[in-house]
């Protein structure tokens, strides 16, 4: 048996829904040969009630030191945002020898290209499966499912809280600003909605993606952004007389030009799988040379369906699945090597 010791920093939804699944799922983790358990934790606020037993589990007010301490093997970054405290909290733990699993997609957009570089010189691991498309196991599949393809295009719908407001803007006739409002109240917005709505936290899933699915280094800032604000009722109704319905999309597709990133509101034919996919779902498409089209479809948001994800990375780590962080170690590459290996 493995034991893991895990520190978790960041007690929001997301946090909280971790530390109660490892311990729910204890027995059927042992039997697998997983000891795992959360030994540590970290978050702003010590006397807020999250309704967690925390009995046992040392508490610090600094993340960075809970992750510099010898009371955890494996740090859990959920605190959110690219720069702060999580940027703070992984960079000790990776400095310090220590794998982490991360749910930060803003984080790994901006510093990716570094911080797997970190990882990779330390033999540690970078994971992020709950980082893109809650949780629906999408990292897993590109990044060990598809070995014997070449993949040519990802798509997808990477944001529930737009997908939410264009179902419902589309069902009801509601307007764009009613219909936000309703996605902040049942929590699937992020703190910033802007983030959301203007195509950035698409932006950062896809250029994580398409950095695995291509084995380039992450560039967020490449990713041509058009977000759902000013999408009106009319432009549904126009789009689904003519058989189509609106998404926001993020793409990404090899081109001779080099990889194409692009998010922006895109026209659907209704009978396409990923016109199906309603409210705070999420769906990605990839096309791969041998096998074809694959579409996933799941929660993208949520704090059991991201916890499910970040669970997964654990055990991966634990089980001593510490694969290349970005494709191949490209990851380390400079953005002028890039353009050469494009051209070439
Ligand atoms: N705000 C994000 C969404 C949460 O709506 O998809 C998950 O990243």
């Amino acid at each position: 048996t493995v034991s893991f010791r895990l520190g978790i920093a960041g007690l929001g939804t997301v946090g909280a829904s971790v530390v109660r699944m490892v311990e729910r799922r204890r027995t059927a983790m042992e039997a697998a040969g997983l000891d795992l358990r959360v030994t540590a934790v970290s978050s702003r606020d010590r006397r807020r009630d999250r309704g967690l037993d925390l009995t046992g589990i040392e508490w610090f007010d600094d993340p960075v030191a809970m992750a510099r301490s010898g009371k955890v093997d494996c740090v859990v970054e959920l605190i959110g945002g690219s720069e702060g405290a999580a940027k703070a909290v992984v960079e000790a733990a990776l400095e310090s020898g220590k794998s982490v699993v991360t749910a930060n997609k803003a984080l790994l957009a901006r510093h990716g290209a570094s911080l797997a570089a970190l990882a990779e010189g330390r033999r540690v691991a970078l994971a992020y499966e709950a980082a893109v498309a809650g949780g629906i196991p999408v990292i897993k599949t590109l990044r060990e499912g598809l070995p014997g393809n070449t993949i040519t295009r990802v798509s997808g719908i990477l944001n529930g809280t737009c997908n939410y407001i264009l179902s419902r803007m589309e069902h009801e006739g509601l307007t764009f600003e009613a219909c936000l409002k309703d996605a902040q109240a049942l929590g699937y917005a992020e703190a910033d909605p802007t983030f959301d709505v203007e195509g950035f936290d698409t932006a950062h899933k896809l250029a994580i993606i398409t950095a695995l699915a291509f084995g380039t280094a992450v560039d967020a800032e490449g990713v041509s952004v058009e977000g759902i604000s000013r999408v009106q009722p009319l432009d549904l109704r126009m789009a689904d007389e003519l058989g189509y319905r609106i998404k926001l999309l993020g793409v990404a597709q090899a081109t001779e030009a080099g990889i194409e990133q692009r998010v922006h509101p895109t026209m659907v034919p209704k009978s396409s799988a990923i016109a199906q996919v309603m409210g705070v779902t999420n769906a990605v498409s990839i096309d791969a040379d041998a096998v074809g089209e694959l579409t996933l479809i799941g929660p993208g948001a949520g704090g059991d369906a991201t916890a499910s994800a970040v669970v997964a990375d654990i055990a991966d780590v634990a089980r001593g699945i510490v694969r290349p962080t970005f494709g191949i170690p490209a990851a380390a590459m400079r953005a002028s090597e890039r353009v050469e290996m494009q051209r070439h």
